[in-house]
């Protein structure tokens, strides 16, 4: 079960990282080109925001079922903010009377960045998989 947990929980961050990159691109033309936020950009948000928060769910099963050791308070910490900032800043650019891309730009782009920073608080790269 807890094998089962692991490997799913550091495959879905591949789904993540697209959606994120995925959606960043989207932003930031949508940005450049001043265009209205339209449909597409709120299915790449809420897509980008539904993974994440599921990844946060099989992370929390993952803690539950392997050992826990200091090091992992980084890229929980880490992990937590990037959710916080992605789900805020989607959601208050959801409520404006003209929605645009600049807050889900920042949003999504600050996710990603606190992302990395929490794989690599546990020593692992972004791209790698630890066999177990
Ligand atoms: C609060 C949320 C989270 C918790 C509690 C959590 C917890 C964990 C735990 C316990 C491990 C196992 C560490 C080990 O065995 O050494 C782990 C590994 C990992 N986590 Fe998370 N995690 C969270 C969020 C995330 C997110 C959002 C991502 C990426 C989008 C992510 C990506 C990874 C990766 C890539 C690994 C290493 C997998 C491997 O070595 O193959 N985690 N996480």
């Amino acid at each position: 079960m807890d094998r089962m947990f692991f490997y799913a929980h550091s495959g879905l961050r591949y789904l993540v990282l697209l959606a994120g990159v995925l959606a960043i691109a989207y932003f930031a033309f949508g940005f450049a080109t001043k265009r209205p936020f339209d449909k597409g950009g709120r299915i790449l948000g809420a897509s980008f925001a539904g993974l994440l928060h599921l990844q946060v769910l099989l992370g929390i099963l993952v803690l539950v079922t392997r050992f826990y050791y200091p090091a992992l308070i980084g890229h929980i910490v880490l992990m937590v903010l990037a959710a916080v900032v992605a789900q805020v800043l989607l959601s208050v650019n959801r409520r404006r009377p003209q929605p645009g891309y600049a807050l889900p730009l920042a949003g999504v782009g600050l996710a990603i960045v606190f992302i990395i920073g929490g794989i690599m608080a546990i020593g692992r790269g972004v791209f790698t998989t630890t066999a177990m």
